[in-house]
C-alpha cells in the first residue's frame, strides 16, 4: 500500500513583527485582553513586496532543501490559501513558476483555516491514487490584507506567514505501523457561512472585502467540531488519545487549543503551540507549528502526529500521520 510520507518541511515569515503593544495605539485594546482571551503576544505582517506567493515560495524552497529535493522532483503543488495573490491564476501556479517548474500541475484549495488539512488530504488522495509521486503542500496567507484594521474584534487575532511540507509516496505494509498519512477526516457545513466570512468577492461586490467574524459563535462550535472529527480519526485507525505523541492544532486561540486537548484527554505537554508568536495565520498555522516542532527535535521519526483545524465555512478536519 502506498503511504504519503513527510519528506521535508519549511516555513517563511514576513520581516515585520507587530506586537500587542503596538496594536494598543491602533485600536481600543490591551496586551492583557489579547493575551488572556487568545494567548497571542505578537504576529508577523507582510510588508511591501511580500505576498502569499512570495512567502509560499520561500517555505517551499526550505521544505525542498530539508528533503534534499529540487523542483524537478515534484509533480504536484497544492496551495491552501484564502488570500491568493490574484483571483486567478491560482497561487500554486504562481509558486510553480517562481520555482522554475514547468512540468506537473498545481492548484489551490480554499477551506480557510482548515485549508492545510484539506490540502494534505487531497495530496494523499492523489498520491495513493497514483496521480502524483511527490507533492509540495503549502499553507500560505496574508490575512493582514483582508483585515478591517479599525475592528478590534478581528484585527488583533490574525497574522501572515507560510509553511510547506513535501509528501512522498512510499510503499507501506498497510498497517498503522507505517510512516505517512494514516487517515484524513474532512467535514464542512455551509449553514455557518455568516459566522466567519469575507464581505466581498469578484462575483458579488467586485471588491476583495474584509474579514467579518462573530468570534463568540465560532468559539462555541470549535471545541465540539474539533473533538468530533478527531474521534472519527481514532475510529478509523484504532488509536486513542493515549497513543498520540504530538497534537499539532490549528492556532486560532490558546483557549480553543487547551479546551480541545482537555476534552480529548491529551496532556498539554504533547500539544504544539505557536499562536503566541504567529497569531492566527489560517491555512499556514499548522505547517508553521509542525515545522517548529520538527526543527527543534520534539517531533521525531516514527511519532504519531495529529493535525486538526476548524474555520470559516464552517470547515473542519483532522489528519493522523506517522512522522
Ligand atoms: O481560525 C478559526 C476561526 N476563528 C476562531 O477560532 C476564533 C474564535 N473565537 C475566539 O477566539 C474568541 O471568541 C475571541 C478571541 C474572538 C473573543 O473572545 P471572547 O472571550 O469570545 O470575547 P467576546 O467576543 O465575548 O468579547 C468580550 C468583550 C466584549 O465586550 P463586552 O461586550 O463584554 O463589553 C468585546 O467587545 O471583549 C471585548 N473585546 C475586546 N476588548 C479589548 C473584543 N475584542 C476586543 C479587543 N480588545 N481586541
Amino acid at each position: 500500500m502506498i503511504r504519503s510520507v513527510v519528506r521535508g518541511f519549511g516555513t517563511a515569515l514576513p520581516k515585520r513583527v507587530l506586537t500587542n503593544a503596538e496594536l494598543e495605539s491602533m485600536v481600543d485594546t490591551s496586551d492583557e485582553w489579547i493575551v488572556q482571551r487568545t494567548g497571542i503576544r505578537q504576529r508577523y505582517i507582510a510588508g511591501e513586496g511580500e505576498t502569499t506567493a512570495s512567502l509560499g515560495e520561500a517555505a517551499a524552497r526550505a521544505a525542498l532543501d530539508k528533503g534534499g529535493l529540487t523542483p524537478a522532483d515534484i509533480d504536484l503543488i497544492i496551495v491552501a490559501t484564502s488570500t491568493p495573490d490574484n483571483t486567478f491564476p491560482a497561487t500554486a501556479v504562481n509558486i510553480q513558476n517562481r520555482l522554475g517548474m514547468h512540468h506537473g500541475f498545481a492548484f489551490d484549495v480554499q477551506a480557510v483555516c482548515s485549508g492545510f488539512v484539506y490540502a494534505v488530504a487531497t495530496a494523499d488522495a492523489y498520491i495513493r491514487g497514483g496521480l502524483a509521486k511527490r507533492v509540495l503542500v503549502i499553507g500560505a496567507e496574508t490575512f493582514s490584507r483582508i483585515l478591517d484594521w479599525t475592528d478590534r474584534t478581528t484585527c488583533v487575532l490574525f497574522g501572515d506567514g507560510a509553511g510547506a511540507i513535501v509528501l512522498e509516496g512510499q510503499e507501506g505494509s498497510g498497517t498503522t505501523a507505517d510512516r505517512g498519512v494514516l487517515t484524513a477526516q474532512l467535514r464542512s457545513d455551509g449553514a455557518h457561512r455568516e459566522k466567519l466570512y469575507v464581505d466581498g468577492g469578484p462575483s458579488t461586490t467586485g471588491t476583495v472585502g474584509h474579514l467579518r467574524m462573530e468570534g463568540r459563535e465560532v468559539f462555541k462550535h470549535a471545541v465540539g467540531m474539533i473533538t468530533d472529527v478527531i474521534v472519527s480519526a481514532f475510529d478509523a485507525t484504532g488509536f486513542s488519545a493515549d497513543d498520540i505523541d504530538w497534537l499539532v492544532p490549528h492556532q486560532a486561540n490558546k483557549r480553543i487549543i487547551d479546551g480541545s486537548a482537555r476534552k480529548l484527554g491529551i496532556p498539554l505537554e504533547k500539544v504544539v503551540v505557536t499562536v503566541d508568536q504567529h497569531g492566527n495565520t489560517s491555512a499556514a498555522s499548522i505547517p508553521l507549528a509542525l515545522a517548529a516542532a520538527a526543527a527543534d527535535g520534539r517531533i521525531k521519526e516514527g511519532d504519531l502526529v495529529l493535525l486538526e483545524a476548524m474555520g470559516g465555512g464552517f470547515t473542519w478536519g483532522a489528519v493522523l500521520l506517522r512522522w
